[in-house]
This record gives structure tokens, C-alpha cells and sequence, in this order.
């Protein structure tokens, strides 16, 4: 029997409760990890309040939670490329979750090698906020083969968890890339490579006018309340709005502008996690070319604090739990 901790719907981190289950049993498609560390998103959240209903969570107790580092310590029998001993990172089922445990299943077609050069902490900040971070940029245009020309792009709210990902892979993209985050968080930006930053509350910051006057070719969007006519007379001809926070009137307006054929156009992301993907950001992290910037740190035995604060949705990078 171990501990674990779970959320149930419609309550604050307080509803998260500390209950000891049994230690999942391995399928044969499946690995059994010993967690080192999990890092929460967002959308935890928006699951816990029921946002996501009536597609989850399938069954209760419900452990919240997908992004997780770890070592392998059982394996199923059809499983051949990973053994007891491996460390890894993985991004659990997002219709299961399992992540704020001590033990927990996980898929091996999400889950990747782990080099010593990573840690448990920066590994289990990856899977969701850097894979989307990384679509949004591909679904731009970027690229990531150095076959690219480079172009403006807009990433707003870049001091969270995605857009310090969209900042630092937009830059190996070769993109002149302009920030938004509040005024505490502009020097991070900057050191992450961010080439200007506006602070969000300043007059400039809400017209999201570009200090040096560009126009942006492309925009990460990871925010919500910006509307249509703030964004659009700061937008060169051909330029997409890829909008990670996706909404009924996102698909709305995306659809409205293709039917008239618009050329500034507006693209819904929804991120679909890939493994050749997390081991591209996992080879960035080795390779000293990513970073994770940590929010905050806790222990399983704390998680609600975890929780809380990403329910308050002023994290400044990631916020992760260590077990
Ligand atoms: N579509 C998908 O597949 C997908 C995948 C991942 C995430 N998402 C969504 O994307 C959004 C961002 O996720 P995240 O993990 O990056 O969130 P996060 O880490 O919670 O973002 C928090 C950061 O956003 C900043 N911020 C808030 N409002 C802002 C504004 N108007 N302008 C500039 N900065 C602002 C905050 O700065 P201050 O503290 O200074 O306010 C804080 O640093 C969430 O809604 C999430 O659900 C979607």
C-alpha cells in the first residue's frame, strides 16, 4: 500500500486528500515507475473544477496530474525498450493521470530515456507545457532544422509555463521574438533570449506594441482577454494567431476567418503530446540548449500548496512536486 494524494471535482487544493492505495499492477503493454518528480499544468486544474466534463475523469478517486520523471521498476512483457533501473520521463494518460503519487503506470509510447544530465525536476516539467510550446511554433512555421527563414513572433504570457518554452525554442528557431509577462519578470525573459519584452499592464504592453516598431508574423497566444482588435493592427499580411487557450470562440473566430479567406488568420491548438517530440525537448535539456525555469518546488506531502498555486495562475515557469 502507498500514499497518494487526489482531487475531485469542484474544490481548491484543499479537496485534495491524502489516501493510500494499492501499487498499480503492470500490463504487458505497459511500465511501472517509481516517481521522482511531477510537474502540474493548468489544465489539472480546469479538470478539477469539472471544465472538461463530461470527458473527465472517467472514474473517482481520480490522482491528478499526467507530467512525471522517474525510474522504471517493473516492465510488461511485450515492452522491449525500457527495463527496472531506466530513468525516464513520460507524459501519463491525460484521461488517467496518476502523476501526484509515489508509484504510477505509465504508457511507453509517452515515455523516453532520462539522461544523467537532466534531472528529475526538469524532466518532469516538460511533457505538456514544452511539447505544446513547441506545436504552436511548428504550427507557426518555425522550424527546428535550421531550413527556416526567420520571422516576428509574438509570445503572450511568456513567463509561464509555455511561453518560457515558446521564448527559449523560438530563439533556436531563429525567430526575432517579442514577450509579454508582468513588469517582476521582464529580466528572466531577457536572459531566457527574448529580444524585447512588454510589460503586460503598461499602456504599450496592452496595445502589444512592438518596441522597435515590427510587425508579427506570427503570434503564440497563452493568455486569454486580449481581443481580436488589439492583436490585429499589430500584425504583418500573412500572419497566424496560434491560440493555445482554446475556447468555443477561438474555433469561432478561426473558422469565420478561413470562410473569408482571410490572410491574418487565427489557429486553435490543441497539443497532442509525441515522442519523438519529448525526446527532441529532452535532447535540448542535455544539451545545455532549454532550460526549466522552476517556479517552486514541493513536496507530495504538500501538494496542495502545488496546487494552489497553480490555481492562481501567476507561476513564473513551472511548478513542480518532488516525491
Ligand atoms: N491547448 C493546449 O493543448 C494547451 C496546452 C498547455 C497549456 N494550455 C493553456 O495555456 C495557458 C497557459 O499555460 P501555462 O502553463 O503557460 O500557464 P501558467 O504557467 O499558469 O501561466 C502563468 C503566467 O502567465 C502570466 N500571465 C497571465 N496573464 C497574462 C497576460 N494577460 N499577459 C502576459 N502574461 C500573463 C502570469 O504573469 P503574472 O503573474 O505577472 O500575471 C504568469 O507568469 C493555460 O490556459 C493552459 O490551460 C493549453
Amino acid at each position: 500500500m502507498r500514499a497518494v494524494r487526489y482531487g475531485g471535482y469542484g474544490g481548491g487544493a484543499a479537496a485534495l486528500k491524502h489516501v493510500e492505495v494499492p501499487v498499480p499492477s503492470t500490463k504487458k503493454d505497459k511500465i511501472l515507475l517509481k516517481l521522482e518528480a511531477a510537474s502540474i499544468n493548468p489544465v489539472d486544474c480546469k479538470i478539477q473544477k469539472g471544465n472538461l466534463w463530461p470527458f473527465m475523469p472517467l472514474k473517482f478517486p481520480f490522482i491528478p496530474v499526467c507530467d512525471v520523471a522517474g525510474e522504471v521498476i517493473e516492465v510488461g512483457s511485450a515492452v522491449k525498450n525500457f527495463k527496472p533501473g531506466d530513468k525516464v520521463v513520460s507524459m501519463l494518460l491525460f484521461m488517467k493521470g496518476g502523476g501526484l503519487a509515489e508509484y504510477a503506470v505509465a504508457t511507453p509510447q509517452l515515455t523516453v530515456h532520462r539522461p544523467p544530465e537532466v534531472s528529475p525536476t526538469e524532466g518532469a516539467a516538460l511533457p505538456i507545457a514544452a511539447s505544446t510550446a513547441l506545436q504552436a511554433l511548428k504550427s507557426s512555421g518555425a522550424k527546428f532544422d535550421g531550413s527556416g527563414k526567420p520571422f516576428n513572433v509574438l509570445i503572450t504570457a511568456a513567463s509561464g509555463g509555455v511561453g518560457h518554452f515558446a521564448v527559449q525554442l523560438a530563439k533556436l528557431a531563429n525567430l526575432h521574438v517579442t514577450a509579454t509577462c508582468g513588469a517582476r519578470n521582464i529580466d528572466t525573459l531577457k536572459s531566457l533570449g527574448a529580444d524585447e519584452v512588454l510589460d503586460y499592464r503598461s499602456p504599450d504592453g496592452a496595445r502589444l506594441h512592438s518596441p522597435s516598431g515590427r510587425k508579427y508574423d506570427a503570434v503564440i497566444h497563452c493568455t486569454t482577454g486580449i481581443g481580436w482588435s488589439v492583436f490585429e493592427p499589430n500584425l504583418s499580411e500573412n500572419s497566424k494567431v496560434v491560440v493555445v487557450t482554446i475556447g468555443p470562440m477561438v474555433f469561432l473566430k478561426s473558422a469565420m476567418k478561413m470562410l473569408i479567406c482571410a490572410k491574418k488568420r487565427v489557429v486553435p491548438l490543441v497539443a497532442i503530446p509525441k515522442e519523438e517530440e519529448l525526446r527532441f525537448l529532452v535532447g535540448l535539456l542535455k544539451e545545455g540548449k532549454l532550460k526549466v525555469v522552476v517556479d517552486s518546488k514541493h513536496l507530495l506531502s504538500n501538494a496542495e500548496d502545488a496546487w494552489a498555486k497553480c490555481m492562481e495562475g501567476h507561476a513564473t515557469g513551472k511548478i513542480v512536486v518532488e516525491m
